[in-house]
């Protein structure tokens, strides 16, 4: 059964990679290759690794994708990248990596003071018991981020308002309809184009789907484990989908 989830993985990760060059016209081999660079990375692997195991079998809900997320990022060297939602910020942690590599750009990261959600009737802190938001990022690699609390339809208008231009939005935050919709309205007008728009969970409701009719966009989706194989000792975990626009 972990050979099969296993196999299930890396086709999927294919499949993502091809649709992916496709979105960006990008060689196909290219974004292999920083996929392959990630997952020779033995460091930043191991710290992956002690990350899940910390957070246990416990749901806290990290972005999945991880792998075609830092391709994206070593692929097109973006110099302003938003995202909303951080919790022990695995997201943040790769995308992270994927800047110090690049040696430019800068992630702008937005999440609530830690707090207690319900989700699907059950009540847990988004954190592992006595840490703290984005603990997952590693030391060196903290020096491209700002992080920033607030609820994150406040802080965006300002926060794009201010940047002007981004090159990535990532939504991570709360998946409800109106968070999800009124996330990508603020922040499409501000993303250059050929720009990103990337947004995690888009089955829960039809927010990506009516936004990609309204700024007549086709998304690509990729269909991935919230967990990869490498770092959770073969266990696949759950399916997410990711919808990805491109300005
Ligand atoms: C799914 S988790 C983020 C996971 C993270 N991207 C990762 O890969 O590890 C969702 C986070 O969104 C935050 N959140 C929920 N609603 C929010 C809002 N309106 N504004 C900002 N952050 C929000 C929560 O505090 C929680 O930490």
């Amino acid at each position: 059964m972990k050979l099969l989830k296993s196999r299930y993985a890396l086709f999927s990760l294919r499949q993502n990679i091809r649709s992916l060059a496709r979105l960006l016209t990008i060689d196909e081999k290219e974004l292999i290759s920083f996929v392959m660079e990630l997952f020779n990375d033995n460091d930043f692997n191991l710290h992956v690794r002690k990350v899940y195991k910390t957070i246990g079998r416990l749901d806290f809900g990290q972005l999945a994708a991880l792998p075609e997320l830092y391709a994206i990022i070593r692929a097109i060297s973006p110099q302003i990248i938003i995202e909303t939602g951080v919790a022990s910020g695995l997201s943040s942690a790769f995308i992270l990596h994927a800047l110090r590599r690049n040696d430019s750009g800068w992630l702008y990261s937005i999440d609530l003071p830690p707090y207690m959600i319900r989700y699907e009737d059950t009540e847990f802190v988004s954190l592992p018991k006595g840490l703290e938001v984005g603990w997952a990022v590693k030391g060196e690699d903290r020096k491209r981020w700002s992080l920033i609390f607030g609820n994150s339809l406040d802080v965006l208008p300002k926060l794009c308002k201010k940047l002007g231009k981004l090159d990535i939005f990532i939504h991570d935050s709360r998946h409800t309809y109106s968070v999800m919709f009124n996330e990508y309205k603020n922040c499409w007008p501000y993303l250059r184009s050929g720009g990103l728009l990337i947004s995690d969970d888009v089955t829960r409701n039809d927010a990506f789907k009516d936004f990609s009719i309204l700024v007549q966009r086709k998304p690509i989706f990729l269909v991935a484990p919230r967990i990869f194989p490498i770092w959770s000792g073969g266990i696949c975990d759950k399916i997410a989908v990711i919808g990805i626009l491109r300005k």
